[in-house]
């Protein structure tokens, strides 16, 4: 069986904290479960960038472009670096030069305890959201005029296009479809930004008509974020634009048990035979670095959704209950009520995993 190449890119902060783990995990399935994955470790980051100026070489770019299946990121973002110029490159040449259209960001609790809402429970807390990833603010569109004076002016474009926002909604509605959803809900603030977000809300429902058995809900973005915090279980499947489902996904993540909790993918949805781009939610957290503080189940999570791209969906549910026995048992980091460094986490979650087997 041909291998699948994985590129491994640590990053900064915390970043090769955690993925240091989730590569023993990737290790433990390649030398005991036998999948056939090889493994790219990457020296790209605020060091390198540092050192000699890399950010994101094309002969890189290229090889992931064409050979490899995904990515696993840690995270970009160090102090010494203020104008974020590698992570810039990095991350954006990720997901725009892959077109990764799709941030998909489950929002689920793993244990009763994590979750800080009144009267609310683990099972009330389950939904995943698709945040487009290609386009809006992020694009980097603008420029500032002026600047430094008192008449500084400063734009960033919001760029929306028909195709981009469809294939993001479309891609919702698949994902319902797939998982037996009964509701896909689209936020936007169309109520103000009446060009970019009507056409959000004119492409949302013409998708929903070819989805006749899940209800299409349209809610504005700030209705949304009430809405979640009084009862996340209403929503199952939330479609949204970058800006927003940034943000989003970090209100989900505090519904989890923090950062430390939740994983993402950045796929081409419509067609899974891409390379696709894996990283825990998180930043880089520089006032934890080094300090064996950082929570690595994100980093586990993010790996099993790797598997579940690659065509092991039983070993992502088995990550997901080692982690979740890991919680339990209060075998994890501090920020999620443990005692344990982020390595000694890693073990047991290794071990966990291997007895499973
Ligand atoms: N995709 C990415 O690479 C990415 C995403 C977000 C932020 N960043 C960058 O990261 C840097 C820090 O940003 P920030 O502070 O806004 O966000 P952050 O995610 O690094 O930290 C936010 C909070 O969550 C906590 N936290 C994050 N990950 C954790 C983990 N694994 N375990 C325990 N606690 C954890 C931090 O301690 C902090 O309190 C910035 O340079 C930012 O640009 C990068």
């Amino acid at each position: 069986m041909a291998k699948h190449l994985i590129a491994v890119l640590p990053g900064d902060g915390i970043g090769p904290e955690v993925i240091a783990q989730a590569t023993r995990l990737l290790e433990l399935y390649r030398d005991e479960r036998d999948l056939p994955l090889d493994l790219w470790h990457l020296d790209l980051g605020a060091d390198r960038y540092l050192k000699d100026g890399t950010t994101y070489p094309k002969e890189i770019a290229d090889r992931i472009a064409k050979e490899a299946r995904a990515v696993l990121l840690g995270a970009l973002g160090d102090p010494r670096v203020p104008g974020l110029e590698h992570a810039k490159d990095i991350l954006f040449g990720m997901r725009f030069g892959l077109d990764l259209y799709a941030n998909i960001r489950p929002v689920k609790a793993l244990a009763d305890r994590l979750v800080p809402l009144k009267e609310r429970t683990a099972k009330d807390v389950n939904l995943v959201v698709f945040r487009e990833n290609t386009e809006g603010i992020y694009v980097g569109m603008g420029g500032q005029f002026k600047r430094g004076t008192p008449d500084e002016i400063a734009i960033n474009e919001d760029v929306n296009t028909r195709k981009g926002v469809e294939r993001l909604i479309r891609a919702g509605f698949e994902h319902a479809k797939r998982h037996g959803n009964k509701t896909v809900h689209m936020a936007d603030k169309s109520n103000a930004m009446r060009h970019a977000h009507e056409l959000w809300y004119r492409v949302f429902f013409e998708v929903a008509n070819e989805y006749p058995g899940i209800a299409a809900k349209h809610v504005y973005v700030d209705a949304l974020c009430l809405y979640l915090v009084q009862d996340p279980s209403q929503f199952e499947v939330i479609v949204t634009c970058n800006l927003f489902g940034d943000i989003i996904t970090d209100l989900g993540a505090a519904f989890q048990g923090g950062l430390g909790m939740a994983g993402s993918a950045n796929v081409h949805a419509s067609d899974p035979a891409r390379v696709a781009m894996f990283e825990p939610v998180h930043g880089s957290a520089p006032p934890l670095a080094g300090k064996d503080l950082a929570n690595p189940i994100a980093s586990f999570l993010t790996v099993g959704m790797m598997l579940t791209h690659l065509g092991w969906p039983e070993e992502e549910a088995r990550i997901e209950r080692a982690c979740t026995k890991a919680i339990i048992d209060k075998q994890c980091t501090k920020d999620v009520g443990g005692a344990l460094g982020t390595r000694a986490c890693g073990d047991f979650l290794i071990s966990e995993i291997e007895r499973s087997f």
